[in-house]
């Protein structure tokens, strides 16, 4: 990983720190940090007061306390030091570029091995009466706004704490479009039953899965990562349809990109909804978002979903999703 990235992904909200007081070098590349943040049209609303003298520290602490009715709690964490970013209210975007240079600051307070904690309350802090005066007195215009404090020191341990895991599904790619095999060209002879036998949601899924496991696609772990993905949502999809597919860890045990389509005549409950058609898909990397968005259209369109309840034949099934064309 880039070593600026590996950075960022380290850095960590810093609650304990020494008392001893940080270097005026290190405080200055932290500055230089949000002075240099990106700011709409570049109009750089931000003021930044960085405060070393433990009487004024102590003081914005106690404040910040009183708005967090814990008077006697340092919601400070002991940092010796504290920046309070302030943005002009006057510029539409000041709100994300006094946030955005806060970031900044965290990441470059870690890059210098400071420690550093955003703490928050600083616009109900500077809107007090004791507020406005400091305002005042350090000569800021009367429209800005607190954004956040920055405190920063020498971490008082020596690890950082682990991050908490990150969320899944939190990042969706959509990328380019490239020539995918039409859905009707990966539905072969042997991925359609027209009589499932299933009578249950669990069953019809192993039995949908299982297909793709006859025809190499996956192992039979891929059936469970299926079932386990049903337990987190159901995928019950609308139109008498359901496409079953695996968790994240399930698609990469995906050997050969695959899909099969089993039909209940009597259907099959899934929740408070009966699927009469269930699909199982199993895509490799980028195949499987092509896939089920191609299953996706197919269930959507009246004509094709009709003609699949109504299928005969393989053929009649090849014959109601030739003119699914997704990608023209
Ligand atoms: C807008 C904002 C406000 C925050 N306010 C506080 C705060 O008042 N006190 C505090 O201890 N941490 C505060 N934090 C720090 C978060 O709790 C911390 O970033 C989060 O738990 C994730 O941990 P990490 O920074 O170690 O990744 C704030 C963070 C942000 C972005």
């Amino acid at each position: 990983m880039n070593e600026f990235v590996d950075l960022m992904t380290k850095r960590r909200s810093v609650r304990k720190f020494q008392s001893k007081m940080i270097r005026n070098a290190e405080l200055d590349q932290v500055l230089y940090a949000g002075l240099y943040a990106a700011s709409g049209m570049g109009r750089q609303p931000c003021y930044f007061v960085a405060v070393r003298d433990p009487e004024t520290r102590n003081l914005l602490s106690s404040m910040n306390a009183r708005i967090l009715e814990t008077p006697d709690k340092d919601p400070f964490y002991g940092a010796p030091v504290v920046i309070v970013v302030f943005a002009d209210t006057a510029s539409p975007t000041y709100l994300y570029d006094g946030s955005l240079a806060l970031g900044n600051m965290m990441n470059a307070a870690h890059a210098v091995g400071l420690g550093s904690c955003w703490v928050h309350r600083a616009k109900e802090e500077f809107e007090t009466a004791t507020g406005k005066l400091l305002l005042k007195e350090w000569g800021l215009p009367e429209t800005v706004e607190g954004i956040g404090h920055l405190v920063l020191g020498y971490p008082a341990e020596e690890e950082l704490p682990a991050p908490a895991p990150r969320k899944e599904d939190h990042v969706i790619f959509l990328m380019e479009k490239k020539q995918f095999p039409a859905l009707v060209d990966i539905l072969g002879e042997d991925s359609i039953c027209l009589h499932g036998t299933a009578t249950s949601k669990e069953e019809a899924i192993r039995e949908a899965g299982q297909i793709l496991v006859d025809l190499n696609c996956a192992g039979s772990e891929y059936i469970e990562s299926m079932l386990q993905r049903e337990q987190d949502f159901s995928t019950y999809l609308g139109n008498g349809a359901a496409i079953a597919h695996g968790t994240v860890w399930g698609r990469t045990r995906i050997r050969k990109t695959g899909v099969a389509m089993v039909r209940y005549d009597d259907g099959i409950p899934f929740g408070e909804e009966t699927a009469t058609l269930v699909f199982a898909a199993a895509g490799v990397g980028d195949d499987h978002m092509d896939l089920v968005q191609q299953i996706c259209v197919a269930i959507q369109n009246e004509t094709v979903i009709k003609a699949l309840h109504e299928a005969q034949t393989y053929d009649d099934v090849k014959a109601a999703l030739k003119n699914l064309m997704l990608y023209k």
